[in-house]
C-alpha cells in the first residue's frame, strides 16, 4: 500500500464505514486532507490517480495547497482552491471543490473533490454553450426573417391571383370584343355580296339581254337605255367600293376626306354641319384613322337616322401630345332614356357598339353625353400611337 496514500488500512479513518462507502462511489476524486496537509483518505478514482501521479507519493506542492490549507483552517464555508500534483518533472492542478469536515476529537479535515483545472470537459461546455446561445439567437433572426418573407410571399402570391384574374377578365374582354368585330366583318361581306349581287349582278344580267337584242335589231333608243344602265351599275360598284374602304381617306388625308365626307353628308340630308380642326396637326397611323373616319361617318348616319328635327351639327377634331379627341355633336332631340341603358346597348344595332369596339382596340375610349331635348355628343378619344416606319 502506498504510504503517501491514505486507506484505512493505513490508519483508522476519520469517517465512518457509511461515508466511506458512499464517497467510494463518486466518481470524481475526493481526498480527505488533515491540517498537517498530510491525506487521511483517498476514494477509489482520487487513489488511482495519485497513484498514476507519483506511485511513490502525494505532494500537495507550492503555495496554492500552503494557501488552501490555510484557508481550510480559517474557515467554515465552502473551501475552493488549488492543489499542484507533481507528475513526471512537472505538476498538473487540480481545482479542488470542498468544505471543512469539523469532526469531535480529531483535528479538522478538509475534503475535496478534485477536477483537472484546465477541464477540457468544462472549457467544452462553456464554448458549446456560447456558441449554442449564438446558434439560438441566429435560429431566432432567421425564423424572424423566414416569417416576414412568408408574409412577403403571401402578398405576392394574392398580387399575381387578382393580377392573373385581372388579366383573363380583360382576355375575356378582348376575344368577345374581337369575336363581335369578327361577326361585324362577316355581315359587312354578306351585306357587300348581296349588294353585288342584286345591284350590279341583276343590272348586268339585264345589259346582256339588251345587247344581245341590240345585236339583232339595233336601235339608237336602246343604245341611250343602256348607257344609262351601264352608269348605274359604276355607280353602285362605287358605293359599294365606298362600303369597303374610304378610297378618299387613302387618297386626301383624313383632314380632307373629313371634308368631304361632312360636305356630302350635309348636301344629301339638308342639314348644316361646321368641322373644326384644332391643336397642332400630327401624323396618325391608318387604323386611327379609319377609327375617325368610321366614327364620323356613323355618328352622321345616327343623326339623320335617329335624330329628327337636328338643325345643326359640329364635328371637331382636336390635336393634342397625348392623343386626339373627336367630337360629333347635334342639336337633336337626344338619346331617348332607354338608349342609355346596358340592356338597350345589347338589344340595339351595332353603330354605337362598333365605335366602342374599334376604339378599345386602339386604347381608346368612347362617351356619350345626351339629354332630353339637348342634343347628343359622341366623344371619342385615342391615344396617340407612334408610327413606326417600315
Ligand atoms: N344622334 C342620335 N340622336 C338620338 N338617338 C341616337 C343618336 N345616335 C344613336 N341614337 C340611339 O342609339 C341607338 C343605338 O344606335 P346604334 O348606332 O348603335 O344603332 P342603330 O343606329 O339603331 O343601328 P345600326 O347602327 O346598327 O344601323 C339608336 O337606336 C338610337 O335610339
Ligand atoms: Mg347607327
Amino acid at each position: 500500500m502506498d504510504q503517501g496514500v491514505a486507506t484505512t488500512a493505513a490508519r483508522p479513518s476519520p469517517l465512518t464505514v457509511e461515508a466511506e462507502r458512499a464517497l467510494e462511489a463518486v466518481g470524481d476524486p475526493i481526498l480527505i486532507v488533515a491540517r498537517s496537509g498530510s491525506v487521511a483518505y483517498a476514494n477509489a478514482p482520487a487513489r488511482q490517480l495519485l497513484t498514476q501521479e507519483d506511485s511513490a507519493r502525494l505532494h500537495i506542492a507550492g503555495k496554492a495547497s500552503t494557501a488552501f490549507l490555510t484557508r481550510a483552517r480559517a474557515t467554515r464555508t465552502p473551501v475552493p482552491g488549488v492543489i499542484a500534483l507533481k507528475r513526471g518533472t512537472g505538476a498538473r492542478r487540480y481545482r479542488c471543490h470542498g468544505c471543512r469536515l469539523n469532526r469531535e476529537s480529531i483535528d479538522p479535515l478538509v475534503l475535496l473533490r478534485l477536477l483537472p483545472a484546465r477541464d477540457t470537459r468544462f472549457n467544452l461546455l462553456a464554448s458549446e454553450a456560447v456558441r449554442l446561445r449564438r446558434e439560438l439567437a441566429e435560429r431566432e433572426r432567421y425564423q424572424q426573417r423566414l416569417q416576414t418573407l412568408l408574409c412577403e410571399r403571401d402578398l405576392l402570391l394574392a398580387n399575381l391571383r387578382s393580377t392573373a384574374q385581372a388579366r383573363a377578365r380583360a382576355e375575356r374582354d378582348r376575344d368577345a370584343v374581337l369575336a363581335r368585330l369578327y361577326r361585324a366583318h362577316q355581315a359587312e361581306r354578306e351585306c357587300l355580296a348581296r349588294e353585288l349581287h342584286d345591284e350590279a349582278g341583276q343590272q348586268l344580267a339585264w345589259l346582256k339581254l339588251r345587247l344581245d337584242r341590240l345585236r339583232r335589231a339595233p336601235s339608237p333608243t336602246e343604245v341611250e337605255a343602256m348607257l344609262k344602265q351601264v352608269d348605274a351599275i359604276s355607280a353602285s360598284l362605287r358605293q359599294v367600293v365606298r362600303e369597303l374602304r374610304p378610297g378618299t381617306l387613302t387618297e386626301l388625308g383624313l383632314t380632307l376626306a373629313l371634308g368631304g365626307l361632312v360636305r356630302e353628308w350635309s348636301d344629301q340630308s339638308g342639314i348644316a354641319i361646321e368641322f373644326q380642326l384644332s391643336g397642332t396637326r400630327t401624323p396618325l397611323t391608318p387604323e386611327i384613322e379609319v377609327t375617325i373616319f368610321r366614327l364620323v361617318q356613323e355618328a352622321l348616319t345616327n343623326v339623320v337616322k335617329h335624330a329628327q328635327g337636328t338643325r345643326h351639327v359640329s364635328v371637331t377634331l382636336q390635336y393634342a401630345e397625348a392623343g386626339v379627341t373627336l367630337a360629333v355633336e347635334d342639336d337633336g332631340p337626344g338619346l331617348a332614356a332607354e338608349a342609355m341603358t346596358e340592356e338597350h346597348r345589347a338589344e340595339s344595332g351595332f353603330g354605337l357598339t362598333g365605335m366602342r369596339e374599334r376604339l378599345t382596340l386602339l386604347g381608346g375610349t368612347l362617351v356619350i353625353e345626351s339629354s332630353p331635348g339637348g342634343g347628343t355628343t359622341i366623344l371619342a378619344r385615342l391615344p396617340m400611337t407612334p408610327i413606326t416606319g417600315g
